[in-house]
């Protein structure tokens, strides 16, 4: 085992030269898994990411050459719904700027008109994308007694029968939300789906939290949308790139909140992700295909690959 010591990411050459005679590697979303990197590295069965996104994985380029690719769903559901709704709070009640004004001395009295923001409770929620982290932002959303919509590929009746969410069209959702919470994964059909075009459909008043990835958002468009109040608000746990240059337009706007990608990072949730990001690679190199793996129409071809090099 060849344990990766560097708080920075390797480069894709270091990582290719270390897993050069590698049977697996296992993968943080910092790592791009494409077809360079897997051409250098001929003996490697199975790419077990560490995140429930796996956008940094050409699955193409690993079918071509029968590598498994695994990612590690369900076990961050409950923490990233969390800290959506933490960042919907925020946003809509403007914590971050309150605690700004705070500490750089404006508080000077009680004044019934400071730092006025949006109800949360009773509001319309428009969660795009109703995966397991959408259902669980779903079922927080029913305790605030909030209205919810949700767009996605295919209609979910059982996070319907279970939080009472809509399904309706995305321009819809986008019309009638006064909060937007994605949760879309990231593929060429979703990249940029939030552009200025869709931002003009939005309320005014809307808020836009975004703890999915941040190519889902055309991030200039946004910083118009939000500068011009074609938007109220935006919070954003994911960036592109990531990070976030400290010079980004965005981070000059009051109405915007940055959160360095952590919307999964409590002790607990971290702790599952890495053991079954680990679980998924053994048991892919004891030869069967681990639950959650993304490309199971190589499975035939992959378990030949296996008997013959464990052979
Ligand atoms: C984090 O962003 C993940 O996909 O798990």
């Amino acid at each position: 085992m060849d344990v990766w010591p560097g708080e920075m990411p390797p480069t894709g050459p270091e990582l290719a030269w270390r897993a050069a005679d590698c049977d697996g590697i296992l993968s943080l979303l910092t790592e791009r898994i494409d077809a360079t990197l897997l051409d250098k590295t001929p003996y490697v069965l199975v790419v077990s990411n560490m995140a429930t996104g796996f956008d940094n994985v050409d699955v193409a380029a690993a079918n071509e050459r029968n590598v498994l690719a695994t990612r590690t769903p369900g076990v961050l559901a409950e923490t990233t719904a969390d800290f959506a709704f933490a960042l919907i709070l925020a946003a809509a009640r403007r914590v971050v700027e309150g605690d700004r004004y705070t500490r750089e001395g404006s508080w000077k009295t009680w004044g019934p008109e400071t730092l006025l923001g949006q109800d949360v409770y009773g509001a319309t929620l428009g969660i795009v994308g109703m995966g397991g982290i959408g259902m669980e932002v779903a079922k927080r959303a029913q305790g605030f007694g909030m209205r919810i919509l949700y767009s996605s590929r295919r209609r979910k009746k059982e996070a319907e029968a279970q939080t009472g969410a809509k399904f309706v069209p995305l321009p819809r959702l986008l019309a009638e939300s006064d909060i937007v919470t994605l949760h879309a994964p990231l593929t060429n059909e979703t990249h940029q789906m939030i552009n200025a075009e869709s931002l003009g459909t939005m309320k005014t008043t809307a808020v836009l939290v975004n703890t999915a990835r941040g190519g889902l958002v055309d991030q200039a468009a946004l910083y118009e949308a939000l500068r011009d109040g074609i938007i109220a608000y935006a919070a954003l746990d994911v960036t592109d790139p990531e990070p976030m240059a400290p010079d980004d337009p965005l981070l000059a706007l009051e109405n915007v909140i940055v959160t360095p990608h952590i919307a999964s990072a409590s002790v607990a949730t971290r702790s599952r992700m890495a053991m079954l990001a680990a679980e998924n690679l053994v048991t892919a190199l004891r030869g069967e295909v681990p639950e959650h793996t993304v490309n199971p129409e190589i499975t035939e071809a992959w378990r030949k690959r296996v008997a013959a090099s464990l052979a």
